[in-house]
């Protein structure tokens, strides 16, 4: 019959293919419990948007077939997502928030804020809890993508405060501001309204905040690495050649300022546009390519309609091309949280 440390044993030899040590070293197997033949343990995965889970299992299985009198294996899945490694120097965390992820490009028009939204509703839907903050702050774009009015908190009432969408936290200035106003902000007054965004909201407790960025090295962008640790950049790129450049220069500015990036997404990929530049070009800088979101016109149509396309159309192929992202782009995080921590041992 097989014992308890013989089942921590044979796990101890299954490794966690992103994070490359072992499940028991890293804390994943919980409550085993041997019951004659029945074996049966939880595996806490570091994100609920774990792309590897199916491997994980496999791994496992095998490993518990290999002990001698096993007769049935019981796994309950579980998932904690830890907070972003503390780089020295890096600025203040935001209270309650675990791991902020920036969405980001040199130019506009990408399609930066299509995939913050449905990366986000992904993320939510396998499991996380998970904000939305519109960093730009002088054209919003999170109530038209949310299908949320705009001026919806203009009276004052209860001050800026996140709204439910789609399973998501939302904050936009575009929320309190009514309809219409022009909001001409520069330098130092776009950096405080960054911070207030970011620090002066309750956010309660959020495994990932993402962040929509305006596009380009703006005041934003630079205050949002300013104001706040960011565990790590998503940039979106479309394939043509010139939107490649400015991605690569997207991730020379998050570089310089010390703020890791974790890929790049090609977006609006097609036959028309092209596909791979994004590809291509992750592989020059050495950094990950995190997936392709073809060109699309039902993406399109549920974004502006203020209905996205992974809260609409789960199943459908645009959608499932967000929920890869999405655990691409989980996966990066977990990954970046163990190398600090190693490192910093
Ligand atoms: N994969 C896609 N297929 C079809 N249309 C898309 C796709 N991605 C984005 N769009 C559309 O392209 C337009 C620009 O997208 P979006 O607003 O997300 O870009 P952005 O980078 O946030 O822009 P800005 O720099 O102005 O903030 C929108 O009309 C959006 O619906
Ligand atoms: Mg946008």
């Amino acid at each position: 019959m097989p014992d308890s440390d013989a089942v921590m044993t044979a796990l101890a030899g299954v490794t966690d293919p992103e994070l490359r040590r072992d499940i028991v070293s890293l804390g994943m197997v919980r409550n085993v419990a041997v019951d004659g033949g029945r074996v049966s343990f939880t595996l806490v995965l570091t994100t609920p948007a774990c792309p590897l889970r199916d491997q994980i299992e496999a791994d496992v299985r095998a490993a518990i077939d290999a002990l001698d009198g096993v007769e049935d294996l019981a796994i309950e899945w579980d998932a904690e997502v830890r907070g972003q490694a503390m780089r020295e120097g890096a600025p203040a965390p935001i209270k309650g928030v675990k791991n902020v992820i920036a969405i980001a490009s040199n130019k506009g028009g990408v399609g930066k804020s299509t995939v913050a939204v449905n990366l986000a509703i992904a993320l939510a839907d396998a499991g996380a809890s998970v904000g939305i903050l519109d960093a730009d702050i002088t054209g919003p774009n999170l109530p038209t993508m949310l299908g949320l009015d705009e001026g919806i908190l203009a009276d004052g009432q209860g001050g800026l405060h996140t709204l439910e969408a789609f399973g998501l936290k939302a904050v936009s200035l575009g929320f309190v501001l009514p309809k219409g106003t022009p909001v001409i902000w520069r330098g130092p007054m776009v950096g405080s309204g960054v911070r207030q965004l970011l620090h002066d909201v309750d956010w309660g407790e959020l495994d990932y905040l993402i962040v929509d960025l305006p596009p380009g090295t703006s005041d934003a962008s630079m205050s949002m690495a300013q104001e706040a640790a960011i565990a790590g950049v998503v940039i979106v790129s479309t394939p043509q050649k010139v939107a490649v450049e400015d991605a690569t220069k997207a991730v020379g500015m998050f570089d310089r300022l010390g703020v890791p990036v974790f890929g790049i997404v090609e977006n609006m990929a097609s036959d028309i546009f092209g596909r791979g530049g994004a590809a291509a070009a992750a592989d020059e800088l050495g950094i990950e390519f995190l997936g392709e979101i073809p060109l699309d016109a039902a993406i399109r149509e549920a974004g502006d309609g203020g209905a996205p396309i992974v809260a609409t159309d789960p199943g459908s192929e645009q959608a499932q091309a967000f929920v890869r992202l999405a655990e691409q782009v989980a996966a990066r995080c977990s990954v970046l949280q163990y190398a600090g921590e190693s490192s910093a041992a």
